[in-house]
């Protein structure tokens, strides 16, 4: 499945390096958010230019926020290529990064649903709220697994939650029950994307092949780590420079894959609470938005298991 994200008329021609920043970043993108967008609204019969509209907030958002990251996390790569703060300069990520959150605010009052406006703005203020609460915790190697969730949850779950929320409001589904399910269900997604990002960190079913121990390095404990290292003196973890000398600190290797199998296995209870719930929205769907349950039933494999998905070849 090829997705546009956008047309080049979409940014002003006048403004060639912003446009040469966006093609830079958007192509290598696999658009996975605007994917998961088109599986909600396709089933709910949204009409094509609003799946195109929420395709294209959802990946601007995104990308924003990567913009951002990268220049907070000193990350040089994303996707593969030198990231743009590094390429272009830390001003022009930052400016690339806010213009795209204000192509969001016109397009989407342009559409003119004040609550999906609203929850939009609501989204991008969590995305920040969770930001700010993961650096607040670099440093710290008693954080725990509810402070990760908490960061996760904001900075993570709360996109993948505006994918299977955002098309309901376009279409003028307030059901409350409703919501609540697909919230829940949009946090589990979240939760499980991030703790398989966290284990890439470590190289575990890394065939992105990302770079590895980024967190660790700059002082992050993240939600594998904090897994793996419960009950254990920290300090040796501080200066670990290689995934030798963690296996090292954590007492050998063999340790390491007991506690990835601990880590795999309480994630599976998540996905089964999706299952669970994924079960419980088809009671609550119109008998022609039933097709929804089939899209969202395998995402779990993709997003937690890395699992290549099925039509699509990124
Ligand atoms: C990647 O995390 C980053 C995020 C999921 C969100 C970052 C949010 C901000 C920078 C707040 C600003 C938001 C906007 C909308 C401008 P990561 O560093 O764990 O993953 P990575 O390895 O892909 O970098
Ligand atoms: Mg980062």
């Amino acid at each position: 499945m090829s997705l546009k994200i956008f047309d080049p008329q979409d940014f002003p021609a006048y403004l060639p390096k912003l446009n040469q920043l966006y093609d830079d970043l958007f192509t290598g993108g696999k658009g996975f958010r605007a994917k998961l967008v088109k599986m909600v609204s396709g089933p709910l019969g949204c009409a094509p230019k609003t799946m195109d509209l929420l395709g294209q907030t959802v990946e601007f958002i995104h990308n924003a926020s990567l913009l951002h990251d990268d220049l907070v996390d000193r990350s040089f790569l994303r996707r593969g290529k030198t990231a743009a703060w590094k390429k272009f300069s830390p001003e022009y990520a930052v400016l690339a990064g806010d213009y795209l959150l204000a192509r969001v605010m016109v397009n989407l009052s342009q559409f003119g649903n004040i609550r999906l406006v609203q929850y939009t703005a609501q989204v991008i203020s969590d995305l920040l709220e969770g930001e700010w609460l993961q650096d607040s915790l670099v440093g710290d190697f008693n954080v725990d697994l509810g402070q990760l969730d908490r960061v996760h949850n904001l900075k993570t779950a709360s996109l993948f939650k505006w994918c299977l929320k955002a098309p309901f409001i376009a279409q003028e589904n307030y059901d409350l029950a409703l919501h609540q399910l697909i919230e829940e269900m949009g946090t589990l997604l979240g939760q499980l994307f991030q703790r398989s990002d966290d284990l890439l960190d470590f190289n575990v079913r890394n065939d992105e092949e990302k770079a590895i121990l980024g967190d660790l390095k700059s002082g992050y404990l993240n939600s594998f780590a904090c897994f793996a290292t419960q009950g254990l003196p920290k300090e040796p973890f501080r200066s670990c420079q290689n995934l030798e000398d963690f296996f090292r600190a954590l007492g050998g290797r063999s340790y390491f894959d007991e506690k990835l199998k601990g880590f795999d296995e309480k994630n599976t209870f998540l996905i089964q609470v999706y299952q669970h719930h994924l079960k419980n929205l088809k009671e609550l769907l119109k008998e022609s938005e039933l097709g929804l349950v089939e899209e969202l039933g395998p995402l779990t494999e993709i997003l937690y298991w890395r699992r290549k998905p099925k039509s699509t070849s990124s």
